[in-house]
This record gives C-alpha cells, sequence and structure tokens, in this order.
C-alpha cells in the first residue's frame, strides 16, 4: 500500500459485502480465551494491528495462540495460568489492549510493565490506575498519567466504582480485575458504554448482573473455554453506509454486521436524518447479528444529544460526513471524549471537512455541523488516525473533484482491507 492515495469521486456503491469481525470484540475473545480454562476457537476474529498486539502480549505470558483456516485458536490456562514476561510488553498504539490487559495483570502474582508507540503515549491512563489502585493494585502510569503503566499483580478487593466518564475500557478493565477479587465488583456508568465485555464474561461462565446503569461481576475460580464467532464490525461498516447514504442511486448489502444495542446509534441516528437502511436477517448469539441494506438517500440535519455519544463514538467522524452534506444544520452534544481518541478527532476532522468546503464549527461543547450542497476534493491529512483517514476519504469519495490523503496505512490499525473492499463496491 502506499502511503499517500488519490481519491477519485464516487457515482454510487453498489454491491454485497461481509467485513471483519468487530474489533472490539475480538480483543474480548483473545483476552477471555487467554485466561479461561480449555481451548477456544475464535472464527472471524479481526486481523489487523491492534487485535495482532493483543495477541502478541498473551504470547509474552506464554499463552499458546495459533492460527489456522481463518480462526484463532486459544490455549487457555485459567485465570491465574499467564506467565512473567521476559519484557516489557509492548501494545503498540491500541489503547484497548492496554487498559484491559491492566484488568487482567491486576490479578496476576507477578509484575509487568505494559508500554505502547505513537499516539498511545498521549492519551490518559489515570482513569484506569486510579480505580485498580482502589481495588488495591500496585500500578502507576508514567509522570502526567501516560503510558507505560508498571503492575504489580496481587491481591484484589471488590470496589463499587462510579465512572467519571463513560468508557467501556475503563469499566472492563475494573470489571476484568473483578474477577479476581473476593466478592462482588459494581461499576455504575451515567450513560451505558458497550456492554460487549459483560456479554463475554457471561458467555465464559462469569456472573454478571445489570441493574439499570449498573455492572456487577462475582470473583470467580475459573472461566471455561468456549468457541466464538464474531460478528462484522458495526464501526467499519459505518464508512460504508456513510459512503451509500451519500451516493445516490447506491444500493449495498452488508451481511453479518454486529447489531448489539448499545454500537447501534450510528444507524438510529442515520434513520433519525432520513437514510434508507434496512436491517435484515437478525440472528441472536451472545453478541447479534443482521445483514444491512442502505440504499442512497437525501439527508436532514438533527441534534444528536450527550446521551447518545458513547453507542456511536467511534462512528461520529462519519456521521460529520454525512451531516456536512445534509439539508440544515446538525448539533452534536457532549462529545469532548473525541478529543482523546488515536488523534484529536475534533480537530482533525474540522480540518479535513473545512479543506473540502463542508461547514463545522465548535460552539463551547456543541459541535456544529451547516449541510452544503456539494463537497469540492482537496489535500487531506489522515493524521495517523485510523477513523479520521476513513471517514475522510468516503468524504472525498462524494466530492465533485480529486482528492488527496497523505497517510493511508494507519487504516491497518482496526481495517486492513479498507481500501479493497471500497474498490469493489464504488462505481
Ligand atoms: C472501545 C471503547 C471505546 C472506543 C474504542 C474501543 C472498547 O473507547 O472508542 O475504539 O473496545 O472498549 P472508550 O472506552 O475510551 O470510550
Amino acid at each position: 500500500m502506499t502511503k499517500e492515495k488519490e481519491i477519485m469521486p464516487v457515482d454510487k456503491i453498489i454491491g454485497e459485502i461481509i467485513l471483519p469481525g468487530d474489533k472490539s470484540i475480538s480483543h474480548r475473545a483473545v483476552i477471555l480465551a487467554s485466561i479461561a480454562k480449555g481451548r477456544t476457537r475464535i472464527k472471524n476474529s479481526l486481523d489487523c494491528d491492534d487485535c495482532r498486539n493483543t495477541i502478541r502480549a498473551f504470547r509474552d505470558m506464554d499463552i499458546r495462540i495459533d492460527e489456522a483456516e481463518g480462526e484463532v485458536i486459544i490455549e487457555g490456562r485459567g485465570l491465574k495460568g499467564l506467565k512473567q514476561p521476559p519484557h516489557p510488553i509492548n501494545v503498540g498504539e491500541s489503547g484497548t489492549s492496554m487498559r484491559l490487559l491492566a484488568g487482567v495483570i491486576s490479578g496476576q502474582d507477578f509484575s509487568a510493565t505494559l508500554e505502547g508507540s505513537g499516539g498511545l503515549n498521549k492519551r490518559p491512563m489515570k482513569r484506569i490506575t486510579e480505580p485498580l489502585s482502589m481495588m488495591g493494585v500496585d500500578i502507576k502510569a508514567s509522570d502526567g498519567g501516560f503510558p507505560p503503566i508498571v503492575i504489580n499483580g496481587g491481591r484484589i478487593k471488590p470496589i463499587t466504582y462510579k465512572l467519571p466518564v463513560a468508557s467501556a475500557q475503563v469499566k472492563s478493565a475494573i470489571l476484568l480485575a473483578g474477577l479476581y477479587a473476593d466478592g462482588i465488583t459494581c461499576v455504575e456508568e451515567n450513560i451505558r458504554s458497550r456492554d460487549h465485555t459483560e456479554r463475554a464474561l457471561e458467555y465464559f461462565g462469569a456472573r454478571v448482573t445489570v441493574d439499570g446503569s449498573k455492572v456487577s461481576v462475582r470473583g470467580i475460580k475459573e472461566l471455561s473455554a468456549r468457541s466464538v464467532d464474531v460478528p462484522g464490525d458495526m464501526s467499519s461498516a459505518a464508512f460504508f453506509i456513510a459512503a451509500a447514504t451519500l451516493a445516490k442511486g447506491s444500493k449495498l448489502k452488508i451481511n453479518g454486521v454486529g447489531i448489539n444495542p448499545t454500537r447501534f446509534g450510528f444507524i438510529n441516528v442515520l434513520l433519525r436524518m432520513g437514510a434508507d437502511i434496512e436491517v435484515l436477517n437478525k440472528v441472536d448469539g451472545f453478541e447479534p447479528m443482521a445483514d444491512i441494506v442502505v440504499l442512497g438517500s437525501r439527508t436532514r440535519g438533527i441534534v444528536i444529544e450527550r446521551h447518545m455519544i458513547p453507542g456511536l463514538i467511534d462512528e461520529l467522524p462519519a456521521i460529520f460526513v454525512v451531516a456536512a452534506l445534509s439539508k440544515g444544520k446538525t448539533i452534536i452534544r457532549g462529545a469532548e471524549e473525541l478529543r482523546v481518541k488515536e488523534t484529536d478527532r475534533i480537530l482533525s476532522m474540522q480540518t479535513n471537512l473545512k479543506a473540502l468546503g463542508a461547514r463545522m464549527d465548535i460552539l463551547g461543547d456543541d459541535i456544529v455541523i451547516e449541510g452544503v450542497s456539494a463537497l469540492k476534493g482537496a489535500a487531506l491529512k489522515s493524521f495517523g488516525d485510523h477513523r479520521t483517514c476513513m471517514a475522510s476519504v468516503v468524504a472525498a469519495l462524494a466530492a465533485g473533484s480529486a482528492s488527496v490523503i497523505d497517510e493511508t496505512e494507519c487504516v491497518n490499525k482496526s481495517f486492513p482491507e479498507f481500501f479493497r473492499a471500497l474498490e469493489n463496491i464504488a462505481s
């Protein structure tokens, strides 16, 4: 893959595709399989940089993980079956790996260092070191609360903790550590974030209770290995759904996409904006999935309130693009968590959308996008951020002339096949 890419406008998006597995679920499947007892086979696990970092981390802790015929096969050795890694564990740029692994390592009888690369070294880790310290773990981030994190695992106390920001990664770190505690660990959220950890924990045999905004897990002796089938990633589907919505005459079918209600905010928002989307052939599993059919349509601006943000946080860049070409104004409230993703996604998307001729302003805590009737090609930057890159490419597809985007290898973080999948459906 060349780094810089020219993006030509498309007339329409036509075809049928299957997307790679969901990134969040793939991480959790590898983590729980590694600390369960027995062999787990994971089907449709996402093969991307971030998930490879989680796999490498468990191999560093002496877990046997094989890959054959499209499956990841893990020989779990039980909750305390990990071995002390011979060197610091490097999780690359994967925030999910770092935060969830911190929870698991907290319960081990050894010490380990979790380090990151690139942008991850500027992402906040106090949000996990604080609650894990309250659980009695000796855990320290470096000055300013950034990676690396040094953890001296050991005895864990159950806690009840109210999350200051809705974050599935923080909730998951606490619940995973809670597996090792003697008693019940409870996490309370103001707004529910994605619940993949709760579902996966239950699936592997843990006792999880959900009571409104409170999630509790009981400390347990062992989890048991289970086969896992990972649904397609809604966050990757979002780019194609946005692209198909924006191009008149489009008809796109995406098969087997995860439709977990805590990840469904993007579809709900697009439907409210007037998009033509149908959800067909629902299948209920430990994670529900369905096929999604999208037709090109005209959309209108709406207000997206703060309480909706956790259910569509990773899809916001794609929503900005649809809003930029919708009739009227879209207002998005309370999306400040976007500033601490792989890059400040409010700034990165604003820079690219403005270059393309869109109108996006920040007014206090609100993002205000005033729809325009057309975009023009421009020189775009990915800022090294996979989702900024893919969303900006979608905007460029809907522009009236060619664009260039400077660096596209960052898509490997979550969706290495992005450009190939796009070529198959763009005409
Ligand atoms: C994720 C949770 C979200 C999301 C990230 C993946 C997860 O982050 O943005 O891409 O797998 O738990 P936060 O927990 O920081 O909101």
